[in-house]
């Protein structure tokens, strides 16, 4: 061991040179690409959808989606950039912050039939406006495991303000994104996990449902409306 390096310095040395390496131990490109395969064989979406790769990295899945779709990556290292732009012609590459460039999608009512969101920490602040990008689509999502990452203080507050809890279980986190769904009225069922040592890879299907009948209430527009008329009357 490096004198005076504590361990969580030198893991977090050693991880970053795991990134910068493209290492596959680190990002598991096998099991990510067939596992969007197992869930297309078994969740039909239309032909040529249209697909938002956030955290682009070094375009190992992005080989995969460019031959699915019209394919969108977003990546906020000008080097790989670079890069992706030097491979794919038919692929749109967007040097941007993927948590703030959703909004530009939004803002202009894009939806995507496939988004893949496979950062290095946690996805967290990408929730629960993501969702509105998607009505009938497919969700690949990269979350590392709060128990066996170390976590320091900032992460754990993170993660409380989150899933209200600073090491969430497993059940927490795909609870807690499924209720991130509801807030903007999308159904959302996990159809695929993987564990992938550090992190786990969810697969989640994402349908847009009416409140109504999700709840199974009545929206009576005359009992909701009447007290407001009332009100303005009285003025
Ligand atoms: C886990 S890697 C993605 C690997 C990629 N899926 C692949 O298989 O090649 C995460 C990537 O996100 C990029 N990144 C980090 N923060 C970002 C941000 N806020 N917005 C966009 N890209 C970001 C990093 O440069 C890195 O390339």
């Amino acid at each position: 061991m490096e004198i005076g390096k504590s361990y969580r310095a030198l893991r977090h040395e050693h991880t970053r040179k795991l990134q910068r390496d493209n290492s596959t131990t680190l990002h598991h490109p096998d099991e990510k690409i067939n596992q969007i395969h197992k869930a297309l064989n078994s969740h039909a979406i239309i032909a040529n959808p249209k697909i938002l790769e956030l955290f682009g990295g070094v375009c190992n899945l992005t080989k995969e989606y460019s031959k699915l779709g019209q394919t969108i990556v977003i990546e906020n290292d000008q080097k790989k950039v670079d890069h992706l732009k030097s491979i794919f012609n038919d692929v749109e590459v967007i040097k941007a912050d993927s948590f703030i460039k959703i909004y530009e999608f939004l803002s202009s009512r894009k939806t995507f039939e496939i988004i893949d969101a496979d950062p290095y920490g946690f996805p967290n602040r990408l929730f629960p406006h993501l969702f509105l990008l998607m009505e009938n689509s497919l969700l690949f999502l990269t979350v590392p495991k709060p128990s066996v990452n170390i976590l320091n203080g900032i992460t754990q507050t993170h993660l409380t303000c989150y899933y209200g809890s600073s090491n969430p279980s497993l059940e927490d986190i795909i609870g807690q994104i499924s209720v991130w769904g509801l807030c903007h009225w999308r159904k959302v069922e996990l159809i695929d996990h993987l564990d992938l040592k550090s992190v786990w890879r969810f697969c989640f299907s994402v349908e847009k449902v009416k409140a109504t009948e999700y709840t199974g209430v009545k929206n009576n527009s005359k009992h909701l409306t009447l007290p407001h008329k009332k009100f303005f009357f009285d003025i």
